[in-house]
């Protein structure tokens, strides 16, 4: 079999990916789109394999929620809560989350911000990141993962899912694709873009402490998809 065709197949919603998507259907025509291409253009199901299948996770910049839902959909022993800048996507996402509102909330939070979790001593099991990142200038890229850091408890992890800087003809394309979506048709909030490598942010974590493994999820993609699972060392007291 093809590499493309495995891909394609992955790209299928599954149950929970099925259900997520469901969640819209009350929603504008605009919002339904948005989460539909986001399906299909980010591969959700790896990164949210990633997460601890218990505990509270924090997404910084859930947009519409369509991950947070997902990835509170196919784990039961997990809470999720997604913060965004953009106030319109928090009004979707807090509509369409509201089935499962025991389990998912979304919120405005301004830029930079790391909320606290309500657990006993303020931490995360685990806090997410997925194509945000690269919205910022480099230095808020940094001071945002070294803020989300402080906040994952110990054992805890940082998941981040952002594009790799290669290979180049992806990279290329990706750019394209985002200035149209950033700078022309302002779907997405964000003054800037700024495409840092995953390789390097790799090297801040560990510079915080932290153990990082790099994986690449673009294999039969356009996209150069790239996640760091990064894990604070110890374990939760
Ligand atoms: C490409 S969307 C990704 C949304 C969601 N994570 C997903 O995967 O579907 C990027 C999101 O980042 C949000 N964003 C941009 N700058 C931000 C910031 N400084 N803090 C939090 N969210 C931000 C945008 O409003 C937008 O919803």
């Amino acid at each position: 079999m093809a590499p493309w065709a495995g891909a394609q197949r992955a790209r299928r919603p599954d149950e929970a990916g099925r259900q997520a998507l469901a969640l819209y259907r009350g929603e504008s025509r605009g919002a339904r789109a948005h989460t539909l291409v986001r399906w299909f253009s980010c591969p959700f199901a790896p990164i949210a394999a990633a997460l601890p299948t218990h505990g509270r996770i924090l997404e910084i910049g859930c947009g519409h929620g369509l991950f947070s839902a997902y990835a509170a959909l196919i784990e039961p022993g997990r809470s999720l809560v997604g913060t965004d800048i953009d106030a319109d996507k928090i009004a979707h996402a807090q509509a369409a989350l509201a089935p499962i509102s025991d389990r998912v909330a979304a919120r405005v939070a301004p830029d930079g911000e790391v909320p606290d979790s309500d657990g006993p001593d303020g931490g995360w099991d685990a806090i997410v990141i997925v194509d945000m990142l690269y919205l910022l200038p480099e230095a808020a890229q940094r001071a945002l993962l070294r803020g989300a850091a402080a906040k994952v408890r110990p054992g805890g992890r940082l998941v981040v899912k952002e594009m790799s800087t290669s290979p180049r003809w992806k990279a290329r394309w990706n750019r394209l694709q985002e200035t149209l979506s950033v700078r022309v048709l302002r779907i997405t909030e964000g003054g800037t873009m700024a495409f840092v490598d995953p390789g390097v942010m790799a090297g801040w974590l560990r510079t915080d402490g932290f153990g990082v493994e790099v994986r690449r999820l673009d294999a039969g993609r356009l996209h150069p998809h790239a996640m760091l699972i990064a894990t604070r060392p110890g374990t939760a007291s």
